[in-house]
């Protein structure tokens, strides 16, 4: 059969021209994904088999998305992602869909909670602070230490306040 190449190119520019808008929208909207990075690696890769929104109607902790990970890959046939991947997959849902204390991975709401948050993480993983219980005293001297030795800036006196009074609240001694 001859092949009318003038009518394959309308018939190609008009498919073109029909697909295109409608692909780039949905691409860059990410179906209303919220903007992070690990955005597209989640859209890619949970969307493979089910809609987005049975992704984006839950909200869960860090452990229950990391089994649902898990689930994902041992019972439902799941592709194993890199495990970069993985690990950013998991912060994106758990930052997006996560639930409101696991935002802040563990970190009880009250007054110094974001001090300690970004002060503390920026050498060591929060779990380092989180699992100790010390007094009041025992965590200044704690404080000290990492400015002195380990290299911490100092804290505005303000802040240093706000550090102290929330590690003795919540990782205290009870
Ligand atoms: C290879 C197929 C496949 C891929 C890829 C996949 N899922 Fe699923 N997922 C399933 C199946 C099958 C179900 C169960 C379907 C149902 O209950 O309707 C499911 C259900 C779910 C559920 C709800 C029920 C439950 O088990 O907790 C969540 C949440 C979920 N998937 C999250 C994800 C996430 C997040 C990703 C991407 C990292 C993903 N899925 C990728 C197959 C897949
Ligand atoms: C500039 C880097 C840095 C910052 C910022 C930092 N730390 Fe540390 N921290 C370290 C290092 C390094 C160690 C490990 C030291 C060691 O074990 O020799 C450590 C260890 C600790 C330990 C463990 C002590 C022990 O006995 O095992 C605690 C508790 C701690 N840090 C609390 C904090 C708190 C609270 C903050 C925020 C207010 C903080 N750190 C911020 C560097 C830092």
């Amino acid at each position: 059969m001859r092949i009318n190449r003038k009518l394959l190119s309308v018939i190609l520019l008009v498919g073109w021209g029909l697909y295109a808008p409608v692909s780039l929208a949905a691409g860059e909207e990410f179906e209303g994904l919220p903007e992070g990075p690990g955005r597209e690696a989640a859209y890619f890769n949970c969307t493979a088999c089910h809609s987005i929104q049975q992704v984006t109607q839950q909200g869960m902790d860090r452990e229950d998305w990391n089994e649902v990970l898990d689930r994902m890959v041992k019972s439902n046939g799941m592709h194993p992602m890199l495990p970069w991947a993985r690990t950013m997959v998991l912060n994106y849902l758990v930052t997006h869909y996560g639930t409101d204390d696991q935002d802040w991975l563990g970190l009880p709401p009250g007054e110094g909670r974001e001090e300690v948050f970004y002060t503390c993480q920026a050498c060591h993983s929060l779990k380092t602070v989180q699992q100790q219980g010390l007094s009041k005293d025992s965590w200044k001297e704690t404080l000290v230490w990492m400015v002195e030795e380990q290299g911490m800036s100092e804290p505005e006196p303000g802040e240093l306040k706000l550090l102290l009074n929330y590690l003795s609240i919540y990782y205290g001694i009870n």
